[in-house]
């Protein structure tokens, strides 16, 4: 069976005007798989990726992870959902600049109830893997641009989720750490075997990954 299976997929806005945002998208990826979403901007990546991390309630559709329809999940099993099966990677970072590195990455096992050894161990051997292992007690806004995206790899990598979600991950970064930060996500998640979903038009990543999920900008 396929890890994610999107079936029939519809997000439409509600507001002073409707906004069909996905119309009937379906679409199947395999544990393990990188995939790029593409398309113009308001193409619907960010409303797609939303839908898979169980951020936002589709308006009808199926969404199977592993087998269970999320779609179909109590706010208590989405919370859990989230917490457990899912990491989110955004163009701005995310961290929060009140909380040290350390903290940053060991704050999803916290809300996980992990023992603080073995969140100890974990948040160490994950800042020494991306390279950041020195800024353990530095706070956020005292890192570059690709030294932060990697404390936010860490971060969604915390709980060993199997879906790594990331929107336009290079959206904020220059040249030389985009190529850094997309060699060490693209190749962590494949070492881990990670199904990674990328929203982006970056042609830099478009060489680096399995497949290319197109999203057409619908015509209203
Ligand atoms: N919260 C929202 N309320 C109303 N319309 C929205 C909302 N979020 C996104 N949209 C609209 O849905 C469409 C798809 O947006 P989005 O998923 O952000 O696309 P992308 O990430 O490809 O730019 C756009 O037309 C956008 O304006
Ligand atoms: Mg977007």
């Amino acid at each position: 069976m396929k890890h994610i299976i999107i079936e029939s997929l519809y997000k439409i806005y509600q507001g002073t005007v409707e906004t069909v945002a996905l119309e009937n998208f379906n679409e199947e990826i395999d544990k393990g798989e990188v995939v790029a979403v593409a398309g113009p901007s308001g193409s619907g990546k960010t409303s797609l990726l939303s839908c898979i991390g169980g951020v936002l309630k589709p308006t009808s559709g199926r969404i199977l992870i592993a087998g269970i329809d999320i779609t179909k999940l109590s706010d208590d099993e989405l919370v859990e959902y989230r917490r457990d099966q899912v990491g989110l990677i955004y163009q701005d970072f995310n961290l929060i600049n009140e909380f040290s590195i350390y903290e940053n990455v060991a704050l999803p096992m916290l809300i996980a109830k992990k023992s603080k050894s073995e969140i100890d161990a974990r948040v160490n051997e994950l800042l020494k893997t991306l390279d950041i292992q020195r800024y353990t007690k530095t706070f956020p806004n005292y890192l570059s641009g690709g030294e932060q995206q990697r404390v936010a790899i860490a971060v969604a990598l915390a709980n060993d989720p199997d879906i790594i979600l990331a929107d336009e991950p290079t959206g904020n970064l220059d040249l030389v750490s985009r190529e850094n930060v997309i060699d060490l996500l693209i190749s962590k998640c494949k070492n881990l075997n990670k199904s990674l979903v990328i929203a982006t038009h970056d042609p830099f990543i478009m060489e680096r990954i399995d497949r290319v999920i197109d999203l057409p900008k619908l015509i209203r």
